[in-house]
């Protein structure tokens, strides 16, 4: 069942978005080698408190913490620990929070000081790619329009989408119908409207596809253990287009020139 938002609704969705952005962007100022990923997630976890709101993650479905940090071949869903983060690795930030009963979700992929250059393909055309699905978010095509676009402009550029994880309707539950895929045809899935509310989110891999679950039941990563890269934004249809509800704007105002 998919909940259609009133425009009232969205600016809920969006407020939670800002916490989760000003989030992330409190998360980029400890970003150098040497930080452990458990120092990021307490960091994220004190800001969004500091704002009224509650950790979005942290005991949905059992998830155990604020964060995931997803380092290298670490796809999505990895749980923050003791790593120190190395010059040349990537880490994938992914934030949830909740306030006034409505959730934002977010994730920005930074590299941690110099990555190569293949690497770093990899995170600019995986960011890219969720701009190019955006623009396909809008009244009138269908859900498959959004995965097809991704697909395409990934693949076009030698990398590769992960399949067994998408984006979501987002609201008053972190999961909501529809499921974004990152890939399909084109014409296919449920029409976009307007007042939907959907997470887009490509997980996208320099090497192959295929992804394995690591025995703690949560971190997906890859199975070549190449890198893989995951770029979020919350959005709403609005007058027919997207409007993007969360931002990348802390986050880079912190990396400046070294953003993606
Ligand atoms: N952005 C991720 C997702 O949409 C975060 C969920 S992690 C969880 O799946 F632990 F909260 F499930
Ligand atoms: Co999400």
């Amino acid at each position: 069942m998919i909940y259609l938002k009133t425009d009232e609704e969205i600016e809920l969705v969006r407020a939670a978005n800002m916490i989760v952005a000003r989030t992330l962007g409190e998360v980029a100022k400890y970003i150098e080698p040497g930080v452990t990923t458990l120092k990021l997630n307490q960091v994220a976890e004190d800001f969004i408190r500091s704002q009224g709101a509650i950790p979005g993650f942290l005991g949905y479905a059992g998830y155990p913490y604020t964060l995931c940090v997803s380092v290298n071949e670490n796809v999505v869903h990895a749980f923050p620990s003791n790593y120190a983060l190395r010059e040349g690795d990537i880490v994938s930030v992914d934030c949830g929070a909740v306030i006034n009963g409505f959730n934002g979700d977010s994730c920005y992929t930074f590299p941690v000081g110099e990555v190569s250059d293949d690497v770093m393909r990899l995170l600019k055309t995986t960011k890219e790619s969720l701009y190019v699905g955006i623009s396909k978010a809008v009244a009138g095509n269908r859900i498959g329009d959004i995965g097809h676009a991704i697909q395409e402009y990934c693949e076009k550029r030698g990398f590769s989408v992960v399949r067994e994880l998408c984006g979501h309707g987002i609201g008053r539950d972190m999961h909501e119908d529809p499921d974004v895929p990152n890939y399909g045809r084109r014409g296919t899935g449920p029409l976009i409207k307007n007042g939907m509310c959907i997470a887009i989110e490509p997980m996208i891999n320099l090497g192959s596809k295929n992804i394995v679950m690591e025995s703690d039941g949560w971190t997906c990563r890859t199975k070549d253990r190449k890198p893989s890269a995951h770029y979020e934004h919350t959005v709403a249809i609005k007058d027919g287009k997207a409007d993007i509800l969360s931002s990348f704007q802390f986050v880079e105002e912190v990396l400046g020139d070294k953003s993606i």
